[in-house]
């Protein structure tokens, strides 16, 4: 079994990443091999509508046919048993990266003759994290379940199945003394010390059930 994450913050160490981390462990602790890629390391960007993944008679179904960082990536993708893929929340929905990426690995597997019928030759689980800065108070105000559910309806359309994990009311550097914020700093504290933690547990418990494989 082998897990591939995907990391769409441009931060290594810092919310995404630690979330990410822990489903890694969690995977890893129920057997599957794991491999992390930072995609702000590499360079590529979104869909270039060529439309060779769609076009009749070609060589190989379901292959987008870009030369950049992102095409043996992608290569590898085909051969994965579960994904996953972690993002900040930047203006209500992925960071630009992590778009870029969604388009490049699912639109290959989009069957424009049939919708309901993915290219992708097998049915894996995969897995969307999302942190944020706003509490899930406001998350809902602001409709952003709705974001959320379309990535990962798309998800689940291509690759099998998609489960959601959201990490809210995030920590958006150590010390809140020294940036401009109209967040409580003690309760971004607090947060950080209560609640991040039972998050990344639920990361690493996702982890886990991504590592037992496509259950129907
Ligand atoms: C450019 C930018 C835009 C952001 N937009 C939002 C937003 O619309 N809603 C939100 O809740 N948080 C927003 N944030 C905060 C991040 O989503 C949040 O701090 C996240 O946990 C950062 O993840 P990281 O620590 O892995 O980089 C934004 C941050 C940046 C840098």
């Amino acid at each position: 079994m082998k897990l591939m994450a995907f990391n769409g913050s441009p931060r290594k160490k810092w919310n995404t990443a630690t979330m990410i981390e822990h489903a890694l462990e969690g995977a890893r602790e129920a057997g599957a091999e794991v491999e992390l890629i930072h995609l702000y390391d590499l360079d590529f960007k979104g869909c270039s509508s060529c439309f060779a993944c769609k076009r009749l008679g070609r060589k190989e179904v379901g292959v987008c046919t870009v030369k950049d960082d992102l095409k043996p990536i992608l290569e590898r993708v085909r051969e994965a048993d579960a994904l996953l893929v972690g993002t900040p929340v930047y203006f209500g929905t992925e960071s630009a990266c992590t778009r870029a990426f969604l388009e490049r690995v699912q639109f290959p597997y989009l069957n424009y003759a049939d919708y309901s019928r993915s290219h992708f030759p097998r049915k894996i689980p995969t897995a969307l994290i999302y942190t944020m800065n706003v509490t899930e108070s406001m998350l809902k105000d602001l409709n952003y379940p709705v974001v959320f559910e379309r990535a990962r309806n798309f998800m689940g359309l291509h690759f099998g199945s998609c489960e959601l994990l959201l990490s809210t009311n995030t920590s958006q550097y150590k010390d809140y003394d020294k940036y401009e914020t109209g967040f409580n700093k003690d309760d971004k504290a607090r947060q950080h010390a209560e609640q991040f933690p039972k998050d990344c547990q639920a990361a690493k418990e996702l982890g886990a059930r991504l590592a037992q494989g496509y259950q129907a």
